[in-house]
């Protein structure tokens, strides 16, 4: 299938993230629509169900249906946080809305909003971003002045802050609700669940978290109409997604494709193949969390449902391109290094596990394994992985450790002494 450009249709406009460029583009449109034609909020609700939105932060949940999780009739003030922390490694899709459409994303939180009963966002941004976090900025202010954003939006009665917020460094701060901690000014450290952030969040009160590019989907949504927009994807993944490939390939980037694309044609047909004529090794499909795909098995579906059939992930859509000169042992140890690095240490499993897992890999790579090392590894990320942990940190350096093991052992093998 070849690119869609649905959400990326402006993004090759330099001057888009100028708030008159955008406008004369369309910005800011479906929400003076809504607004002056005074739509039930429930009524967007369903148009981003029927449209099949997928959360695009990586774990896929519905996001019509997340919406509707939050209380109704509360006096507690609700909030919506905005997830831009994307520091997953190869994951920089986000980075490519906030630096060229970024009245995209405040549009669609916006929407957002007004479907939520929210009245203040905050847009929570990698702290190594700091070009996004400038544009951003400019962009929430050129709104502001616009009367976009602020007190009684378009005369409509509705009221709306947002609230551009940085992270310091801290992968762990992309977790929800490690998110909120942050954001509250306490430490990174992901929340026990239940409650979901939905009713006790931001500040202990209600609040919808949500992905840069979920929300920017939403404009589209809204301008095409649900069922329209849920078309262009499969029955059960609406729409399109950006896919950010890296690693080996002749033309790496950020695609924007159907759900239910192929993973082999964007590599092989739409970013070129591998450099330099080399062979395929493997692929990391949807960013360094997702179980690796050998050069014989990306031949899948970009959808949810399909990518977990093939024993992986469509996570965030990061694909990462292995060619045949790549040590598996190597990424195997790097990836356990990162998210050692990262856990935030509440948890035995991840925090001794994430360690020990790294701690291996060396042992393999400095050439003292021995063969029991790679059941140990096995028996390691089994006990990491499932549902022992208080986020999902301990299973996302499990379920790709433990795939590279399992697909790649002869070449771990290959490293040992007999
Ligand atoms: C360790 C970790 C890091 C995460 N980092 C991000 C991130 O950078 N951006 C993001 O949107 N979601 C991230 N998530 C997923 C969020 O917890 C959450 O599911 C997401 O923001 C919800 O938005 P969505 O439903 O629109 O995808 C991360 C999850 C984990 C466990
Ligand atoms: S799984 Fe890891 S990162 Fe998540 S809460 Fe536990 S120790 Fe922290």
């Amino acid at each position: 299938m070849p690119e869609l450009k649905l959400l990326s249709r402006n993004f090759h406009h330099p001057d888009q993230r100028d708030l008159q460029a955008a406008l004369n583009r369309g910005a800011y449109q479906q929400l003076k629509r809504v607004l002056a034609e005074k739509t039930a909020p429930e009524a967007i609700i369903e148009e981003v169900k029927a449209a099949k939105l997928r959360g695009q932060g990586g774990a896929g949940f519905p996001a019509g249906m997340k919406w509707s999780f939050v209380p109704k009739g509360t006096d507690k003030p609700k909030y919506l946080c905005v997830n831009g922390d994307e520091s997953e490694p190869g994951t920089f899709k986000d980075k490519v809305i906030l630096e060229n459409d970024p009245h995209l994303l405040i549009e669609g939180a916006a929407l957002c909003c007004y479907a939520v009963g929210i009245h203040t966002a905050y847009i929570y941004i990698r702290g190594e971003y700091h070009e996004p976090q400038r544009i951003v900025r400019q962009a929430v202010a050129d709104a502001y002045e616009a009367g976009f954003l602020g007190k009684n939006i378009f005369d409509s009665g509705f009221d709306l802050d947002v609230i551009v917020h940085t992270g310091a460094g801290a992968y762990i701060c992309g977790e929800e609700t490690a998110l909120l901690n942050s954001l509250e000014g306490l430490k990174g450290w992901p929340r026990i669940r239940p409650p979901f952030p939905a009713v006790k969040g931001a500040f202990a009160c209600p609040t919808v978290i949500n992905n840069v590019e979920t929300l920017s989907c939403v404009v589209r949504i809204l301008e095409m109409g649900g069922e329209a927009y849920r078309k262009v994807g499969t029955e059960k993944d609406g729409g399109t997604k950006l896919f950010a490939v890296s690693g080996h390939v002749e033309k790496p980037g950020t695609y924007e494709l159907p759900m239910g694309s192929s993973l082999k044609e964007l590599i092989f047909d739409i970013c070129g193949g591998v450099k330099g004529g080399k062979k395929l090794k493997a692929v990391i499909p949807g960013g360094s969390s997702t179980p690796v795909l050998k050069a014989d098995e990306v031949d899948v579906t970009l959808e949810f449902e399909a990518m977990m059939a093939a024993g992986t992930m469509l996570g965030s859509g990061a694909a990462i391109v292995l060619d045949e000169t790549v040590s598996i042992p190597e990424i195997f140890t790097v990836t356990a290094r990162f998210y050692a690095h990262e856990s935030c240490g509440q948890c035995t499993q991840c925090r001794e596990g994430c360690t020990w897992l790294y701690k291996l890999g060396l042992k393999i790579l400095g050439g003292h394994g021995k063969p029991a090392d790679l059941d140990l590894i096995l028996d390691l990320a089994d006990q990491m992985d499932g549902k022992q942990t208080v986020c999902p940190l301990g299973p996302a350096c499990a379920m790709p450790c433990r795939a590279f093991v399992q697909k790649f052992r002869d070449e771990f093998l290959s490293l040992m002494k007999s």
